[in-house]
């Protein structure tokens, strides 16, 4: 349905004229108008209530005037869309998009007369909103220099968020009110390898935000392509959100020609924080797959010679020697070190272990050569992605995996050497398909090369989704550490089966760690964009286990490290530990091979960042449920409703929970395990411990089962 509203225009002045749009459900509101100046404004309210006060709209561009004000309305257009889709892997099966549209073409009062397009989604959950530069005779090539858009507040809400950054999200969530932001307390977390830190009060997007009136708020961006990453500057007296975009190495934003479009801006809100987690306004401003063929797309879980290298029990490196030239070098020549991790015989025992156990995948870190100066040294040559080191036969495992019904994971570290990486991509590309793997996990740990240009900017966006791209031509899923965070690109491009781009369950084990709220926030904030290779599942929690004397530790307990497959969604789920530790604890472990990675339908049954979450799942193409259920530091109890359930079916509920004597920091490994039967009537009530949480796997009971069970109370 389109309607036209050059006519009605004619009746207004140009400038001073006003807009509005109603979401399907009429409750959120938008205006638009130009102010005095020509300059595009919008306003946002829910039930009447302002969320989003006037804010101001357009582009900077370089040596040019920019597009944001001296503006003139040529005209608007509404029209609804009602439609529901399919994802090849998702939280659901289908997913509705149904939103209200308006698109306003404006006009610069200028002899060049460039034109610009405002176009504005209004879902019941939120709204959306990009410029569009269509093709015309005053405006071909331009560069952006920054942009405009605001997003200004109604107070000085909560706000859960990590420092504005042009290189990294890998920092750990502050949750202060927007005026006692001070993104400068990343500067001293040396623990991440590279760290750009914008100003004292830039923020990142997703960013989430509570007001004093119970709304929750989330400003985001969906469909980044071809454009810098969005970063947010705070005015700390009048709350006034500012969009900061990540410069190349001269300084630019982005450089662009005609036709093109900026992503999208989005604010999502809600008085339910619930509701901003079911929201899929980022998925649905997306484009569709762009793939016709997808039957070779699988959501999987799997293990790896990992988490030993972080925790200090292996290496990635084979040999200890530095200042290696690729080309140069003889590999064979070299004295290994006695720790390597991705020996041979080790690898054989991993897949063995994922034979036994039902796991899809293997990742092997440290097979390739390069590994002996890959850290620090801005060097661009360090892997070339082809070679094995001496004591990794590639040949030999693609057998055994074969055999096993195994597929084992490659593992691409760059260094951030993106420009070494993309000539060898082709190449590496085909090794993999030649040597029978099938998904990958890329990785970008230091400074970028291009020297000067940032993880988050145009170029590497664009780097990014070339991979993407190239590996879905070899049929190749992708894992990518450190790269810009996602919007949701993932329904495009459904290969990008995860990402890392956060502070995942790594630091736990080399440094001071993520504190026990870290993974309620994620969910409000990193994962908006799509899933997240968090690497849950560590059941040995302290470290000193290893390394006598070590402080760090994962900081949560072991049945809330099972709780994170339901709560972290991701299609690709690591068991993250040593696989020595799963056979210590082979009841706990059984959660881990259970749980599925697709789903059929989801429910968040209770939420509030910082505190808790609890989410109930069921599988796809199964009748099997999971839920999971978490806490922060405070010890809580989680009630689910099991309403859900087929009314006509008697389920077996397997309970992971925390002792009653748990405790993130003291006693974090205790749980225990209870069986019982359960229908649709039942309730769950679970003690969730300090940093602690619940994992509950509910599958129909067998006759057998329901005689030898009793009813869980
Ligand atoms: C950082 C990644 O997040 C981690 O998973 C990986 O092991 C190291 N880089 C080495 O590539
Ligand atoms: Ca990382």
């Amino acid at each position: 349905m389109k309607k036209s509203g050059f006519l009605m225009l004619m009746l207004f002045s140009a400038r001073l004229l006003a807009v509005d749009l109603v979401s399907p459900d009429g409750r959120l509101a938008l205006d638009f108008y130009l102010d005095a100046s020509g300059a595009p404004c919008y306003r946002l309210t829910l039930d009447s209530q302002p969320v989003i006060l006037e804010s101001r709209m357009g582009i900077t561009i370089r040596d040019n005037p920019g597009l944001f004000d001296g503006f003139k309305v040529l005209g608007f257009e509404r029209s609804t869309t009602d439609e529901s889709w399919e994802p090849v892997w998702g939280e659901e099966r289908r997913i509705r998009s149904h939103y209200n549209e308006l698109e306003v073409t404006l006009e610069r009062v200028e002899p060049e007369k460039r034109r610009m397009i405002i176009r504005f989604r209004l879902f019941d959950d939120g709204l959306g909103f990009r410029y569009e530069f269509p093709r015309q005779p005053g405006l071909g090539y331009f560069i952006v220099s920054g942009e405009k858009t605001q997003f200004n507040l109604t107070g000085d809400h909560l706000a859960w968020w990590i420092p504005g950054d042009y290189d990294t999200n890998e920092y750990d969530y502050a949750t202060t009110p927007l005026s006692k932001v001070d993104a400068m307390r990343g500067a001293k977390m040396y623990e991440i390898s590279v760290r750009s830190i914008i100003a004292p009060n830039a923020v990142q997007t997703p960013l989430m935000l509570k007001s004093r009136e119970g709304f929750y708020i989330n400003l985001f961006e969906a469909g980044l392509v071809n454009y810098p990453a969005m970063n947010l500057l705070i005015d700390q007296r009048t709350f006034s959100l500012t969009a900061a975009l990540v410069p190349d190495a001269l300084g630019n934003m982005a450089y662009l020609q005609t036709p093109e479009k900026s992503p999208w801006r989005t604010v999502i809100v809600s008085r339910d924080a619930r509701e901003i987690l079911a929201s899929r306004i980022i998925l649905n401003l997306n484009e569709p797959c762009a793939l016709t063929e997808t039957e070779w797309i699988r959501p999987q879980k799997y293990i790896g010679i990992w988490w030993g290298m972080h925790a200090g029990t292996a290496s990635w490196n084979m040999a200890d020697t530095s200042n290696l030239k690729l080309v140069s070098t003889d590999w064979n020549a070299l004295k290994p070190n006695g720790r390597h991790g991705a020996t041979t015989a080790e690898t054989k025992r991993y897949l063995d272990f994922a034979a036994r156990h039902g796991f899809d995948g293997v990742l092997v870190e440290g097979w390739n050569i390069g590994w002996e100066d890959w850290f620090g040294n801005w060097k661009e040559e360090v892997f070339d992605f082809v070679t094995p080191y001496p004591d990794f036969d590639v040949e030999a495992l693609q057998h055994y995996a074969e055999e096993r019904g195994v597929r084992l994971i490659m593992h691409h570290e760059t260094s951030a050497a993106v420009t070494n990486y993309e000539r060898r991509m082709q190449e590496a590309f085909a090794f993999m398909k030649r040597h029978g793997y099938h998904t990958v996990k890329t990785g970008y740990v230091g400074r970028i090369i291009p020297r000067g240009e940032h993880h988050d900017g145009q170029w590497m966006v664009n780097h990014y989704l070339r991979v993407a791209r190239e590996a879905a031509r070899h049929e190749i899923m992708i894992d990518a550490h450190e790269p810009v965070r996602p919007t949701g690109l993932h329904r495009t491009w459904p290969n990008w089966l995860a990402c890392e781009a956060g502070r995942g369950n790594e630091y736990n084990a080399w440094s001071g760690g993520n504190p026990p709220d870290h993974e309620t926030i994620l969910p409000f904030t990193r994962l908006m964009g799509g899933p997240m290779d968090y690497t849950p599942g560590i059941f040995q929690i302290r470290m000193e286990y290893y390394k006598p004397g070590s402080t760090f530790q994962v900081h949560t307990t072991l049945a809330k490290q099972l709780a994170l497959y339901v709560t972290l969604y991701s299609p690709l789920q690591m068991a993250a530990d040593l696989i020595e530790n799963y056979d210590r604890f082979p009841d706990a472990f059984q959660f881990i091979k259970d749980v599925a990675v697709d789903w059929e339908e989801s429910r968040i049954i209770a939420a509030e960042p910082g505190d808790y979450l609890t989410i109930a799942r069921k599988a796809k193409d199964s009748p099997n449920w999971f839920v999971g259920a978490i806490t922060d530091e405070q010890a809580r109890s989680a009630t689910v409703a099991l309403d859900f359930l087929d009314p006509g079916t008697t389920y077996i509920a397997t309970l992971y929970l925390d002792s009653k004597e748990a405790h993130w920091q003291n006693n974090p490994m205790a749980y225990r395990i209870q069986k019982g039967l359960v229908t649709a009537k039942s309730v769950l009530k679970m003690a969730l411990a300090p940093g602690g949480g619940a994992a509950v796997s509910i599958m129909p009971a067998a006759a057998s089962e329901m005689k030898a069970l009793r009813k869980l109370k």
